[in-house]
């Protein structure tokens, strides 16, 4: 006890004969990356200053005098890299500030406080010192992902890991001194409970006041207020001489206790553990992904019927790989089955606790409850739950089982292009009454309040003419029949039914017939009120729908026929694909529509599925979005909604992900990658290139990062360089993770048309306000 207080007297409080030792930085001085760009300590061993973080700088403390370079702590860490113009004062009033251009407003790492020098001591820290030799700052009070022997965390305070080894920013994973004396680990962004805790000294209710602390000999240990050592969690008296010691939080979770023999120049290794078991920090595979062991490495894995939502990147999860039905479809048209995992586990969240011999009982529960997405079953206790599930991880000792519900027309392991790639040739408004999670109360909503006269005349047999002012023709299902030639030739097929070609008129007029192939009782009022809503938009960027049949079971939409197919269609094919000035022309045109649909309807509408296979060319090459059939309309005084998600994966904006409120922001996001892929000429997920170009948005942002955005277009596209950079612009703003920031279609045209100016869009996922 006594060697401990005297080394806590040593090192964690100055005396002014350790300073001699030191270097001593006066005020005035500065930093600039480049030449005269750290501080060093006196032994060679630490320096304080700019070390290369991605493309430009960070400011830290690395440790200069090992090949490794390895970063102990980082200021602002996450901030962004700055320039190689940046300097690091310290200024004539004891400041010590970061300026990364002279534009910029200078970022404040330490205040005066009244400092008057400052040292990179040996020890690692880097302190201010005011006139009379007191420390008024150091970097050992602000620590990030490590500790250096003679460092402490304090109660109340917390490391966060790195996102990697050589990207410093904040991670997933912390670790909190507790001010019950608890060390405790958790994810980023979750309370500090018991459910979501990973690691645990142990050590809860032993005091105000514990702090963790770190001797030369690495030892790591817990003291509390009176200096009485409560828990080691390392034994220390490990050689000294020589070998330095870290302890740090790495992005995996796992905090962890290094050496290195500085004798042997070799490399860090790992003495201890906070866990051995890779697959312990929860979090470390997203939302609905599931950690595995290999060979000792951990491994995330998708649930049944689920793929990850940015291939490689475990944090951002997975998502279903088929349309997800809402509650208001009825069990008669469920399309879904169970899939079980076995030893599993996951947080639970369940909303209800069902009891059950055996397995089989608790996979039809959840099979016949249409708010189950997915139940855990073990020792007779059925659990149901909706996504997302988190926090899993194979378990082997564990019974659980965990039963997932998945499309049934939809295999887990069908490629993802054969569904995608269904060149929805036509139209298909209507397709709404059996769109899954379409017309949900809002609707029924509107049609009950503002329509409630028309309803409530509503002959009983359901079987009713819409009102005259739709100007939409009513056909015999007799004359489609025979229009389509008996159904003959088939130009297109969605979700919801399939499209035919045929003419109208006496064979004077070619249109498209979209015949849905059910229809539920319950979504006649939707059909019609869409069919009304729907039916009055007209607008030289929307398809146009002619008219319908409703005529017992059947239920049939016409729509003018577009002989050009979809965007997609020319857009994807290489023959086919239009010049610059043509793509300019399809972007506005797309643009145009949307806005109209947002800003200039009765009642606003949401399209939800904007995509190249939802837009189609006519015969002039104008672009006119289709396919309202997952479409939503908002009140009158509504600007945001609730739903299940909606849309296709990859042009899904992430707030429905996110379980977070929908604006015509969703829109926006959608459409800023449709305008990706009509700038690039590519799809936004392309497994045929290279893999650090298959995303789409994440090339396109690395492209403007590096100012290189002629490699988006390829050689032998003429473009122009001032526009083809307005456009890369626009579409990054668009695609912002946080909807605030992404513009409104009205400014989105502004853009497109060149009226206003397109200020520099930060990086798509860098201003998402909730985890
Ligand atoms: C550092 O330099 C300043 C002025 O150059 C001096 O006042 C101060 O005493 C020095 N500190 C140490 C620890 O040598
Ligand atoms: C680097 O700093 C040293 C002293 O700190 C100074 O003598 C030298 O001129 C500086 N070099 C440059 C290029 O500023
Ligand atoms: C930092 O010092 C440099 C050189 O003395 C000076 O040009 C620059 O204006 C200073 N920046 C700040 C923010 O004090
Ligand atoms: C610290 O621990 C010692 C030994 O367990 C105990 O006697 C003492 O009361 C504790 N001090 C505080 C402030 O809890
Ligand atoms: C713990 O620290 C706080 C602030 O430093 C202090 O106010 C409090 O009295 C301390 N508690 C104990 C038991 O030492
Ligand atoms: C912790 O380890 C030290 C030796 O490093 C030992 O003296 C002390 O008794 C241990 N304390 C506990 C609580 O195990
Ligand atoms: C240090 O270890 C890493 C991985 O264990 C290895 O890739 C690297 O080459 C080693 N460096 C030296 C200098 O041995
Ligand atoms: C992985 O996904 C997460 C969450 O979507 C994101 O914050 C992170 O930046 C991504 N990492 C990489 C390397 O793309």
């Amino acid at each position: 006890m006594d060697s401990i207080i005297a080394f806590l007297l040593l090192s964690a409080f100055c005396t002014a004969s350790a300073q001699q030792m030191e270097s001593n930085i006066s005020r005035g001085s500065y930093l600039t990356p480049g030449i005269n760009s750290t501080w060093v300590s006196r032994s060679g061993l630490y320096a304080f200053g700019f070390y290369q973080q991605g493309n430009g700088y960070a400011v830290g403390i690395f440790l200069a005098g090992i090949p490794q370079k390895t970063v102990v702590w980082t200021a602002n860490r996450d901030g962004p890299p700055v320039s190689s113009s940046a300097t690091l004062n310290f200024s004539g009033d004891g400041t010590l500030v970061l300026q990364s251009t002279p534009e910029q407003t200078p970022i404040i790492i330490a205040n005066s406080l009244g400092s008057t020098s400052a040292a990179m001591l040996h020890t690692g820290n880097f302190v201010l010192y005011n006139s009379d030799q007191q420390r008024v700052w150091q970097s050992f009070e602000h620590p990030t992902d490590s500790l250096l022997p003679g460092q402490r965390l304090l109660a109340g305070t917390e490391l966060f890991s790195s996102i990697s080894e050589t990207d410093h920013s904040t991670g997933i994973f912390r670790l909190k001194m507790q001010r019950d004396g608890h060390l405790l680990q958790f994810p980023v962004g979750s309370p500090d409970m018991t459910p979501y805790v990973y690691y645990g000294s142990g050590t809860p209710g032993t005091g105000d006041n514990v702090t963790l602390n770190f001797s030369p000999d690495g030892h790591l240990y817990l003291l509390n207020a009176t200096g009485a050592n409560i828990k080691n969690l390392t034994d220390g008296g490990y050689p000294t001489k020589e070998t330095i010691y870290l302890m740090r939080i790495d992005a995996d979770g796992i905090f962890r206790l290094y050496s290195y023999d500085l004798k042997q120049n070799g490399n860090w290794s790992d003495v201890w553990s906070s866990s051995y078991d890779l697959c312990d920090p929860k979090g470390l595979c997203g939302l609905n992904g599931y950690c595995v062991l290999n060979d000792n490495k951990a491994q995330c894995v998708c649930l049944p019927g689920f793929e990850m939502v940015h291939q490689g990147n475990w944090t951002a999860g997975c998502e279903r790989n088929f349309n997800a039905a809402s509650c208001n479809s009825k069990n008669e048209y469920n399309e879904y089955t169970m899939r079980e995992l076995a030893n599993t586990v996951w947080e639970d969240i369940s909303y209800s606790v069902l009891s059950f011999p055996i397995k089989e009982d608790c996979e039809r529960a959840c099979l016949e409850d249409c708010n189950c997405e997915a139940a855990l079953f073990k020792d007779r206790t059925c659990r149901k739950q909706k996504l997302p599930l988190r926090y899993g991880r194979r378990q082997l000792t564990d019974s659980n089982i965990a039963f997932i519900k998945v499309g049934k027309s939809m295999p887990a392991d069908m490629p993802k292009d054969n569904q995608k790639d269904l060149r929805l040739v036509i139209l298909i408004v209507g397709a709404v009454f059996l769109t899954f999670g379409c017309m949900m109360s809002v609707v029924s909503g509107i049609v009950l309040y503002k329509y409630h006269f028309w309803y409530r005349t509503l002959p009983f047999d359901g079987n009713v003419e819409l009102s005259d002012d739709v100007a939409l023709r009513r056909f015999t299902y007799l004359e489609l029949e025979k229009a389509t030639d008996g159904f003959r030739e088939e130009v297109g097929r969605g979700s919801f039914g399939t499209v035919y070609k045929g003419a109208i008129l006496n064979g004077q007029k070619v249109v498209a017939v979209k015949r849905l192939e059910k229809v539920l009782a319950e979504g006649e009022i939707e059909f019609q009120t869409e069919m009304k809503v729907i039916g009055r938009t007209h607008h030289r960027n929307l398809v146009c729908l002619l008219g319908y049949c409703h005529e017992g079971s059947h239920r049939l939409l016409v729509y003018e026929y577009m002989c050009n197919g979809s965007l997609a269609n020319i857009l994807f094919t290489p023959e086919k694909q239009p010049c610059w000035e043509e793509r300019m022309g399809i972007a506005r045109d797309i643009a145009r529509g949307i806005l109209y649909l947002h800003e200039e309807c009765e009642r606003q509408i949401i399209h939800c599925d904007i995509k190249p296979q939802n837009i189609l060319m006519d015969d002039y090459g104008r672009a006119k979005i289709s396919d309202f059939g997952l479409a939503k309309l908002l009140k009158p005084d509504q600007t945001r909604t609730f739903t299940g998600i909606r849309g296709t994966r990859g042009y899904v904006a992430p707030e429905w992900h996110r379980k977070l409120p929908v604006t015509v922001k969703a829109d926006v996001y959608s459409y800023g990658i449709v305008l990706l892929e009509v700038i690039c000429r590519r799809k936004s997920m392309d497994n045929s290139v290279p893999e650090d170009r298959a995303i789409l948005v994440d090339w396109v942002y690395h492209c403007f990062e590096a100012g290189d955005l002629e490699q988006l277009v390829g050689p032998n596209d003429e473009v122009d360089k001032k526009q083809l950079e307005r456009m890369i612009k626009l579409g990054l703003w668009c695609i912002q993770d946080e909807p605030s920031l992404r513009p409104s279609m009205k400014k989105v045209l502004l853009m497109l048309e060149g009226t206003v100016d397109i200020p520099t869009p930060p990086s798509p996922t860098s201003f998402f306000s909730v985890i």
